[in-house]
């Protein structure tokens, strides 16, 4: 991938420029983190909700991030204008990893952790994107689903095979044929009139795109639901969401084939796509001062 730049510990730079000891905990034993957030006219949008959740990680990997938000504003500001993407939308990535190897896996680490940030541009879609999904099953998922660890296997594992099959989503489901959450976005389905999503049980991520969708729809009126949802119904849904940071509201068109409604972009994936954009633009509005270098 050709980014022109990354910020590494510090400071932007070309990203041959940025080194990391290979005996880094990351490397040895996969520990580590990170953070995906979305900007919008070099704006970060829910920086601070994404931070939040970077320490609740960190806290749970005992790796001692020192990551305040004015300095991760400040990086991302700077990243962003060196990478010419203050114009347009960007995903930007936050990677912490597990800091250098002190003698094994129960030794503390020998120095801090080291921090990357990446960002690339990202396609602004001009109505909600409809988009096709398959099922993987959770055997290989991710070990600690509340949080971002970069042992992301299940995921990956789950994507390459969705892509094989020419889908752009794959929906994670428990042994008891439960819908988890996609392999990096939440899922919401349309059972009724009634908006319902798994809810925070321990088994997903706690998204921030799902806590912002809920409202918005809650504030239009629509009944939204946190509750299991069985696999069967979800194929029976009226309309299934997919929905996270980069992605935004895409509405799932059609699941391994079998199409979901009338197989078009419902309703309320139209309504929620266009509420998330009214509330980003609000949010960020005022706030370009914040993220400048
Ligand atoms: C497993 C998983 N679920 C849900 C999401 C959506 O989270 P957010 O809305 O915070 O981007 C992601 C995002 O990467 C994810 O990896």
């Amino acid at each position: 991938m050709n980014d022109p730049y990354v910020w590494w510990n510090g400071a932007v730079m070309r990203p041959c420029d940025a080194r990391l000891d290979p005996r880094d905990r990351a490397v040895l034993y996969g520990v580590g983190l990170f953070e995906t957030l979305r900007s919008y006219g070099g704006r970060a949008f829910q920086l601070a909700s994404h931070l939040r959740r970077l320490r609740t990680t960190a806290v749970r990997l005992r790796l001692d991030v020192g990551l305040g938000s004015r300095i991760v504003g400040r990086a991302i500001g700077e990243l962003l204008a060196a990478c010419e993407l203050t114009r347009g939308d960007a995903s930007v990535r936050i990677t912490v990893t597990g800091g250098l190897d002190g003698g094994g896996i129960d030794c503390p680490p020998a120095s801090p952790p080291s921090v990357l940030i990446h960002a690339r541009p990202t396609l602004r879609h001009r109505g909600v994107q409809g988009i096709h999904a398959c099922r993987a099953q959770s055997d290989t998922y991710r070990p600690l689903p509340t949080v971002k660890s970069i042992g992301y296997l299940g995921s990956v594992l789950a994507r390459l095979a969705a892509r094989e099959k020419g889908c752009h989503e794959a929906i994670i489901v428990s042994p008891d044929e439960l819908v988890l959450e996609g392999a990096n976005s939440t899922i919401l389905a349309r059972l009724g009139n009634v908006l319902v999503t798994p809810p925070l049980d321990g088994q997903i991520l706690p998204s921030v795109t799902r806590r912002i969708v809920l409202e918005i729809a809650a504030n239009a009126g629509i009944t939204t639901q946190e509750a299991p949802i069985g696999w069967p119904n979800l194929l029976e849904a009226r309309e299934v969401l997919s929905v996270g940071s980069v992605r935004e509201v895409a509405s799932i068109l059609t699941i391994d084939g079998h199409p979901i409604g009338n197989g078009a972009p419902g309703a309320f994936a139209r309504l929620l796509f266009r509420g998330y954009r009214q509330r980003v633009q609000r949010e960020l509005s005022g706030s370009a001062a914040c993220f400048r270098p």
